[in-house]
């Protein structure tokens, strides 16, 4: 197991029972409630949320339509959460590098947050084509930060804090290794801390 995959286990265990009043949550809200926005999803729909946190996203978008939803995370306390709170989704304790689904199988891939969290996020992007159907949908919620406070957090901030987190993405990058991955960006939403990258799968 990786360092961040470690720490991630240790901080995430920590916070899930308060975890949408702690700093990640208010933080995260923003970007969920853009993804909610975005994910377009219809009756019969396959649609799993990555590193899905307590759930919540993938609960309101299972209200969207009358879809079969998935949420997977690395921490078990997250995944009591979710069971705890929400009937009628899969969740499981799974590492977000190895999707435990079949070729093709999926419409809908979303992440919230949390790429910057696994060890090799490529392995996600190469992942994440491999699950989802022809023309299926991957929508990535990533934080942006101007260069000098990337380098400060990605540096000194997340090393110091052992919270898990691995490098965050420039726009550039983001964009780049998406499509590099077998994706046509379709949508690309930037504010602010937030950068929602939606791309249909090749
Ligand atoms: C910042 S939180 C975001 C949670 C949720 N997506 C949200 O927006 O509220 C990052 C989440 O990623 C999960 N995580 C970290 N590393 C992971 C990995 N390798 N595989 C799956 N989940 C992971 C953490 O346990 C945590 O729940």
């Amino acid at each position: 197991m990786s360092k961040y995959e470690k720490q991630s286990i240790k901080k995430y265990d920590e916070l899930a029972a308060n975890y949408d009043n702690t700093f990640d949550g208010k933080f995260t809200a923003k970007f969920k409630v853009k993804i909610l926005e975005l994910c377009e999803v219809a009756d019969g729909e396959r649609v799993l949320d990555v590193g899905c946190g307590n759930g919540s996203l993938i609960f309101a978008i299972s209200q969207k339509a009358d879809i079969e939803a998935y949420g997977i995370d690395i921490s078990p306390k997250m995944i009591d959460e979710c069971k705890a709170q929400y009937e009628g989704i899969n969740f499981e304790v799974t590492n977000g590098e190895r999707l435990p689904f079949e070729d093709e199988s999926l419409d809908n891939v979303i992440i919230c947050c949390s790429l910057h969290h696994l060890d090799n996020p490529l392995q996600f992007i190469a992942e994440a084509k491999r699950v989802l159907k022809q023309g299926g949908t991957l929508i990535i919620g990533e934080p942006w930060f101007p260069i000098g406070i990337k380098q400060f957090c990605d540096w000194i901030l997340f090393p110091l804090m052992k919270s898990g987190d691995n490098k965050t993405f420039t726009h550039k990058r983001l964009k780049r290794i998406i499509s590099d991955g077998g994706f046509d960006i379709s949508k690309v939403h930037k504010k602010g801390s937030i950068q929602i990258v939606t791309a249909k799968r090749l």
